[in-house]
């Protein structure tokens, strides 16, 4: 008995093979998918069909990829190896039916998914938001293994898979039909005509055109392969991230021998899903999907109206983000001049994301500026984000507590003051919770969901769904300090400053950390965040876990060099914020440096893990990873920690405590991590 597709034979003696994945929201290629795939492909096969179609019965789309939760449980390459020659048998399969097939796409249509509809001989997309086609595997550190690195250079080019293949982008539609790796686009409603109409006329299979096909054939391929290696390097480093690099090797030495390629991709893939980066970068993918599955059990919170106090950078960003999701916002400030200065901003964001000119006017329609602060009452999630200050807080609270919503929840953006200070003066704080986004509100995915001992699970579960609902990854954390991102992040700042107290060069201490693979050096990210706030929240962290604030950070400050809105921080920028004299960096020590400030990094985590700031390792890696950018090829702190191993790591602080001093002796909780 089948489980995870069925099939019909239309009266035009067409089959018609519905892909639904048992015990699953969307439709993945797992193994079992697979087999159960090759054995209705036989059977169909036996009934002459006159065309066979591929479509999806979930409403998520066609299919999503790969099981990524089954790369873990291939034992070695020589098995990745076998199972990919198998996958290369099935589509092989579909591809060589006497008959016409199509894949008929809808929503996903990613990795696998999108392996499998090249197999098939026509592809009709629905053209619509939701429809997204691509091959998103490098971020999961391996290339397309089903025959997609073949079959997408055969039918789109060379110089359009491959961009697509490295970057692992999504495209809608018409994107991919100008690609070439769509015959036809559609509206929902003629799918099924367009499916049809391809069946009756079978044009010409998609296939490059001769000018990209050229391009396989040696000599040009090593040239084109030498450009795509130099676009890639500027993107990442083959010691990072190998899969990039491996793929264009892969069609250096096979590009114009489709056998060779189909072996040589098993190969290299098989290769890549063993090696660490794919391992690590797998771990976390996993730990990115337990953070959306939090907030499940707030099922029946579906906010709608959110209210946003203050109009400032953080408060106008995050009203703004709300609406771009889809929620009616309320925006209210003490000065009618900050909620212009907002809604404009505003404008471009949802012109810059939204692009068609009906969706910009809705989400400006759904955003209301609101002086009088009238939403407070209706909103089922208030979010404050006025000054840094207690009493004006306290104040607000006061007033507005009595307006609320019965069941609204009720959240501060606060990023310093205790939660628990600010609590004192609500009637009913159980509704009280953090909400802690970052700055930029439209680029950083993470949300810490900041809550007192005393709050209630239901509640954190709330502030989670509604995270979960405006696109968000949340986080809870305790609240405390520094909560968990800005407290582990600090010390790796200051070590920073440190040593370019000590005199070394700016980019090189930068070029330390873009080595170990942070995604922006520190001194560059202390100019961009600003030194009056790394200031400020250094100072404030400083009075509960007394780490030394370097005297330059105060020096700089005082002078007015405030990084790069100023013109002048650690570097100097011009007036569009570009960084002018910018030296070649280069030294023999980049590790040790590195080294300095990672160490810190990591002994401020096992410090929160061991105070529970957040509920486990898991919860940490994500937490840093998501927040700070943290190299995720290593899969976070604690996994790194996990994988070099935590004595040597003790080890390297007991040295570094003997030669700079007391910041570098390890935290309790080493112990702990083993
Ligand atoms: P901001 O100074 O840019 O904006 C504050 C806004 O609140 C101003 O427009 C002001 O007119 C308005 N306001 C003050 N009192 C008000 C009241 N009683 N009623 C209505 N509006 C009032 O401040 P920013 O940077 O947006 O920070 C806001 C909050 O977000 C603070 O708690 C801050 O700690 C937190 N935060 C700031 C981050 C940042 O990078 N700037 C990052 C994360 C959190």
């Amino acid at each position: 008995m089948d489980t995870h597709m069925h099939w019909t034979r239309d009266m035009d003696g067409i089959v018609w093979l519905h892909l639904d994945q048992q015990k699953s929201s969307v439709n993945t290629l797992s193994s079992e998918v697979l087999i159960e795939l090759g054995r209705a492909i036989d059977e169909i096969a036996q009934t002459t069909p006159a065309g066979l179609v591929l479509l999806s019965d979930k409403p998520t789309g066609f299919i999503a990829g790969a099981d990524v939760n089954e790369f873990s449980n291939i034992a070695n390459a020589k098995e990745a190896e076998s199972y990919i020659h198998q996958a290369h048998k099935i589509l092989a399969r579909i591809e060589g039916l006497p008959c016409a097939t199509v894949a008929m796409i809808t929503g996903f249509c990613l990795g696998g998914g999108l392996e499998l509809a090249l197999a098939c001989r026509y592809r009709v997309a629905e053209d619509a938001p939701s429809t997204r086609i691509g091959f998103p595997e490098v971020k999961l550190g391996i290339f397309p293994g089903f025959g997609g690195s073949v079959r997408s250079i055969q039918k789109a080019g060379v110089l359009k898979a491959m961009p697509l293949m490295l970057s692992g982008r999504t495209l809608n539609a018409r994107a991919a039909k100008k690609q070439g790796l769509v015959d036809l686009i559609v509206p929902k409603r003629q799918l099924v005509n367009g499916v049809k109409q391809l069946l009756l006329s079978r044009p010409a299979v998609a296939k490059a055109n001769r000018w990209q096909r050229m391009l396989n054939h040696t000599p040009l391929r090593s040239v084109v392969a030498h450009y795509l290696t130099a676009q890639t390097r500027k993107q990442a480093k083959p010691e990072h991230y190998p899969a990039p690099f491996a793929l264009i090797e892969h069609w250096k030495r096979t590009g114009d021998d489709p056998d060779k390629m189909y072996a040589s991709e098993a190969r290299s893939v098989s290769e890549l899903i063993c090696g660490s980066t794919s391992k690590n970068l797998v771990h976390v993918y996993q730990l990115q999907e337990k953070l959306k599955r939090l907030g499940s059990e707030a099922e029946g919170f579906k906010p709608q109206h959110v209210h946003v106090i203050g109009g400032g950078i953080m408060g106008g960003d995050i009203a703004a983000w709300c609406a771009l999701r889809g929620m009616r916002v309320t925006l209210q400030d003490r000065e009618a001049k900050y909620l212009t200065q907002a809604v404009a901003r505003a404008d471009q964001l949802f012109k810059k994301r939204l692009k068609n000119s009906y969706l910009v006017q809705a989400a400006n329609d759904r955003l209301m500026p609101d002086l009088k602060g009238h939403g407070v009452s209706k909103a089922d999630v208030v979010i404050e984000a006025i000054f840094e200050d207690i009493e004006a807080k306290q104040a607000l609270y006061r007033e507005i507590e009595p307006k609320l919503k019965e069941d609204a929840l009720l959240a501060t953006n606060t990023s310093s003051i205790p939660l628990e200070t600010l609590a004192e003066v609500l009637e009913s704080p159980g509704r009280f919770i953090g909400l802690h986004f970052f700055n930029p509100v439209a680029k950083m995915l993470l949300v810490e969901v900041v809550h007192r001992k005393e709050a209630l699970p239901q509640q954190i579960d709330r502030a989670c769904a509604f995270v979960k609902q405006i696109g968000k990854l949340p986080l809870p954390v305790k609240s405390s300090p520094g909560f968990l991102v800005n407290r582990i992040l600090m010390p790796y700042l200051l070590e920073a400053v440190n040593l370019y107290d000590e005199g070394v060069q700016p980019e090189i201490i930068d070029r330390a950390a873009l080595d170990f693979g942070m995604p922006m050096g520190p001194i560059e990210l202390a100019d961009t965040v600003g030194l009056d706030i790394c200031l400020s929240v250094a100072e404030k962290l400083s009075q509960h876990y007394g780490n030394e604030v370097p005297d330059t950070l105060g020096r700089l400050v005082k002078q007015g060099a405030l990084g790069r809105k100023s013109g002048q921080g650690f570097y100097t920028y011009d007036a569009t914020g570009k960084r002018i004299g910018q030296k070649v960096a280069s030294s023999p020590n980049l590790h040790q440096l590195a080294d300095r400030m990672i160490l810190r990094l990591l002994n401020e985590s096992v410090a929160c893990l061991n105070e529970q700031i957040v509920e486990n390792e898991d919860l940490l890696d994500a937490g840093v990873i998501f927040g700070t950018g943290f190299a995720p090829f290593r899969g976070g702190p604690l996994h790194y920690i996990h994988q070099a191993g935590s004595e040597k790591m003790q080890l390297r602080l007991n040295q570094f405590e003997k030669q700079l001093g007391r910041r570098f002796a390890a935290t309790h909780g080493w112990q702990a991590v083993v």
